[in-house]
């Protein structure tokens, strides 16, 4: 699902990710309709804050719900986990990302320059969690 979603340069492969699982405080969440995976979404926890470290949905499976439910699912998990905030890198084109992240209370507090493999900048986002801001 990983490497459908995203450019060449910017792919995991499925060692990479089981890695990432392995490290502490890192998990990941499966959305699936009828037992059919749609996307998954991973996130770690450290301390009091918490990051997405990506948002994956099958091209095919595309806006019915299933990102703005992972990312709604991962932030709950961050709290429970003892988040009080959560951040994120998202590349400025990214317009279906952005507008997710956007409808989901995220908002801007920096930027990484030529961050990306293409040379594109990444936007960092926040969100407070369990009602903070
Ligand atoms: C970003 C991504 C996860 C969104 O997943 P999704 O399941 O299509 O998102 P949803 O259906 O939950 O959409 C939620 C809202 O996000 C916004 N949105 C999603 N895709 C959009 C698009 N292509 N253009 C504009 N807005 C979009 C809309 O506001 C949408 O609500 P609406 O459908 O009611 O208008 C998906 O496009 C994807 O996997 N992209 C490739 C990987 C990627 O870029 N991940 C993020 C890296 S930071």
């Amino acid at each position: 699902m990983h490497e459908a979603a995203f450019p060449r340069a910017e792919r995991w492969g499925a060692q990479a990710i089981a890695l990432m699982l392995a490290l502490p405080g890192h998990f990941a969440l499966l959305a699936v309709s009828d037992d059919d995976p749609l996307g998954f979404a991973m996130g770690r926890v450290a301390a009091a804050e918490a990051e997405v470290l990506t948002i994956a949905v099958r091209p095919a499976s595309r806006r019915v719900g299933a990102g703005a439910a992972l990312l709604g699912a991962l932030m709950a998990e961050a709290a429970r986990r003892g988040a009080a905030e959560v951040f994120l890198e998202v590349a400025e084109g990214n317009v279906a990302a952005r507008a997710l992240y956007t409808r989901s209370g995220m908002t801007e507090v920096g930027r990484r320059r030529r961050y990306y493999p293409d040379g594109a900048d990444a936007l960092v986002l926040r969100a407070g969690l369990g009602g903070r801001s």
